[in-house]
């Protein structure tokens, strides 16, 4: 029964923002494009998104990468050596969804500081231990995530940012960005990406998330930085040959889907408002594309989503998030809202 019910409907897939279809003008984009064997530096293609990339965020150079989780490691390999700490957030991506990385390619631990993804001065200081005493384990490099994907796609503010890294400086730490989600946190405050980049040695952003590209992320810095992770991409296999037929997919979303990220951001507060009226605890408020909301039967809610072709994970224990992108719009979201009214109505008669 449950199988039918959810045959007939349209799968509405609010799992992440990576689960995007190329839209008919990327692919014409892509299929466009001129390539060249990119190992040679011979890609045109390539060479323009990197030249458009370090632009965007004020930095002299960029380097494309196969993946945001292959952006965060390289560049870490440019600030550490085995036996280093790094300092990130509660539940950052690096530390959390990267298979264990750090530690398993690098040899370098990662300690959390601060909460629900945000840090301050402070945290920085408390936590960052001095390189010169032997018995200890240096602190080499800061990290920080914008906007936090399992804080809730919340954006770092950014007088925090600045004083953090200024703290970090003083204490001869380099400061990488992991901005897979950048030009969310770009679009939700006006704040210019080379201004939040602007402390950073190294950043990274996805153009496969919320900008709708297939593959592929940048990391940005000096030249003299992105060459050492141009070494460390090698390190990592991720090489690739004629690969501006996806870096045309990343230019073409570097033009035409930075401003309507405003419109997935709408849509979650949209979600967000439709499950606070039906009595679903939504928390944090969505300040980007993520709607995290809490459930007491989360099983059976679950299962109920499932029966409604509602693609929606699960974080935690009770804990779910919908994330809004280029492929669901507000009808969309409407038609999702009615068939958890429907679910919650059905919960609550059982
Ligand atoms: C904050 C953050 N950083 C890095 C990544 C890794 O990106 P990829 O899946 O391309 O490796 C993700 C993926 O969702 C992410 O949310």
């Amino acid at each position: 029964m449950a199988a039918l019910l959810s045959a007939a409907m349209r799968a509405i897939d609010l799992r992440s923002d990576t689960v995007t279809q190329p839209t008919p003008a990327m692919r014409e984009a892509i299929a466009k494009a001129p390539v060249g064997d990119d190992v040679y530096g011979e890609d045109p293609t390539v060479d323009a998104l990197q030249r458009r990339a370090a632009a965007l965020l004020g930095k002299e150079a960029a380097l494309f990468v196969p993946s945001g989780s292959m952006g965060n490691q390289a560049s870490l390999r440019t600030h550490t050596r085995p036996g280093d700490v790094v300092l990130a957030s509660e539940n950052a991506h690096l530390l959390r969804y990267e298979g264990g990385a750090p530690s398993a390619l690098w040899g370098v631990q990662v300690k959390t500081i601060g909460r629900d993804g945000l840090f301050d001065a402070g945290d920085v200081r408390r936590a960052a231990l001095p390189s010169e005493d032997s018995h200890v384990a240096p602190t080499r490099v800061l990290a920080f995530e914008n906007t936090h994907n399992f804080a809730g796609g919340r954006v770092f503010p950014l007088d925090t940012l600045r004083d953090a890294c200024a703290a970090a400086r003083e204490l001869g730490l380099g400061l990488h960005l992991d901005g897979a989600r950048l030009f969310n946190a770009v679009v939700a405050t006006g704040v210019p990406a080379q201004m939040w980049a602007e402390p950073f040695d190294t950043v990274s952003f996805c153009l496969s998330k919320g900008l709708g590209a297939p593959v592929g992320s940048l990391v940005c810095g000096s030249r003299a930085r992105i060459r050492e992770v141009h070494r460390a991409r090698k390190l990592l296999g991720g090489g690739m040959r004629q690969a501006g037929i996806l870096a045309a997919a990343g230019l073409h979303a570097l033009d035409h889907h930075i401003e309507r990220l405003a419109l997935d951001h709408a849509n979650a507060k949209r979600f967000a408002d439709g499950l606070g009226a039906l009595g679903i605890t939504v928390r944090p408020a969505p300040e980007t594309n993520m709607v995290m909301f809490e459930v007491d039967d989360a099983a059976a809610f679950a299962r109920g989503l499932r029966e409604r072709a509602l693609r929606i994970n699960a974080i935690g224990p009770g804990r779910f998030r919908a994330v809004t992108h280029l492929d669901v719009t507000a009808a969309d979201i409407d038609e999702a809202l009615a068939r958890i009214e429907e679910l919650v109505r059905e919960m609550r008669a059982t």
